[in-house]
């Protein structure tokens, strides 16, 4: 059985869409209420993951009962800025809970963490950072992340590295940045997005799908960058979402990163780019592509 914590969020969504795809294994997916209709394949059960008594009650009534749990844990405080702001509460919810819940599950076959790509601070010359590179994050957020890594790998457990992620919401009610800049372009009005701040993009269902291929696999390399081949600022993947609806590309407007000041309140690494080559050959995949 596959179970999903922050299951009705952006990449949940896409994980538990990939698990249907690619499994018969039924799904239990947990998020704080409301949640969705329960299907042959899926049972929604509402909880929070740092109510002890909730955890307590995840295992007994469930994965203590089933013998194989593949367990994929997304739920986070993760907006860099709030993490900042609320750090304690941040600390409870991406540390503390993390660690109890690893601690407390029974007949954990496999856990998969989706880190990301602020562990590895900025890149310098365009540099690709690979897996064992020493980890220099720039923010909190990034240090929480380091900090989780820790808990899992420690456990025995695998993280997955991503990068900035990018695609149509499937999450009930909540627009994604992507689904942001569609109505915007759509509406004929203009965009400013990042020229000189790059990362190895990747879009949800790829990710997705790549953390449910590894799962599936034998063992794998207990860190690995999950991201796409290219070196992409918000502007290029602007472009393409502008080509994509056929509208003018001259919507998408260019802006330094030097002004972001009054956008990000936690500082950001101008550019994070990662190196798949380790995702490639575990997988065998000749390329790994941003696709809408
Ligand atoms: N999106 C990216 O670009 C990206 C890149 C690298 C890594 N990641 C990591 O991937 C994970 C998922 O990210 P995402 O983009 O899918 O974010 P998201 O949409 O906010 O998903 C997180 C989910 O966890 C739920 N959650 C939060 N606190 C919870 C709690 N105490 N108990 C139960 N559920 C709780 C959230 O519910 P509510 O919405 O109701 O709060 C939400 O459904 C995070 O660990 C994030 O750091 C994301």
């Amino acid at each position: 059985m596959y179970t999903v914590v922050g299951a009705n969020g952006f990449l949940g969504s896409y994980i538990i869409k990939n698990i249907l795809e690619m499994t018969d294994e039924p799904i239990l997916a947990v998020c704080l209420p409301p949640v969705e209709e329960d299907t042959d394949r899926v049972k929604w059960v509402p909880g929070d993951i740092s109510d002890p008594a909730f955890v307590e009650f995840l295992n007994k009534t469930y994965l203590s009962k089933s013998a194989h749990n593949k367990i994929v844990y997304l739920a986070a405080y993760h907006h860099p800025d709030l993490v900042e702001k609320n750090q304690r509460l941040a600390w409870d919810i991406n540390i503390t809970s993390l660690s109890r819940f690893i601690n407390s599950v029974d007949h954990l076959d496999r856990f998969f963490y989706p880190s990301s790509d602020s562990v590895y601070g900025e890149s310098v010359n365009g540099y690709r950072f690979k897996e064992d590179d020493p980890l220099k994050p720039v923010n909190r957020y990034g240090h929480h992340k380091c900090a989780a890594e820790s808990i899992v790998t420690e456990y025995g457990y695998n993280i997955v590295r991503y990068p900035f992620l990018i695609a149509p919401s499937r999450a009930p009610g909540r627009k994604h940045f992507y689904d942001t800049i569609v109505s915007t372009l759509l509406a004929g009005k203009p965009i400013e997005m990042f020229k000189d701040s790059l990362r190895s993009a990747l879009d949800f269902d790829s990710a997705a799908r790549l953390m449910i291929q590894l799962m599936e696999s034998g063992p794998v390399p207990q860190k690995l960058n999950v991201c796409g081949d290219e070196d992409l600022s918000k502007y290029d993947i602007g472009l393409r979402i502008a080509d994509k609806l056929r509208v003018s590309r001259d919507l998408v407007v260019p802006i330094s990163i030097e002004n972001a000041e009054g956008i990000f309140e936690a500082k950001r690494a101008s550019s994070t780019l990662m190196d798949n080559g380790l995702l490639k050959k575990t997988l065998d995949l000749k390329e790994v592509r941003l696709v809408f």
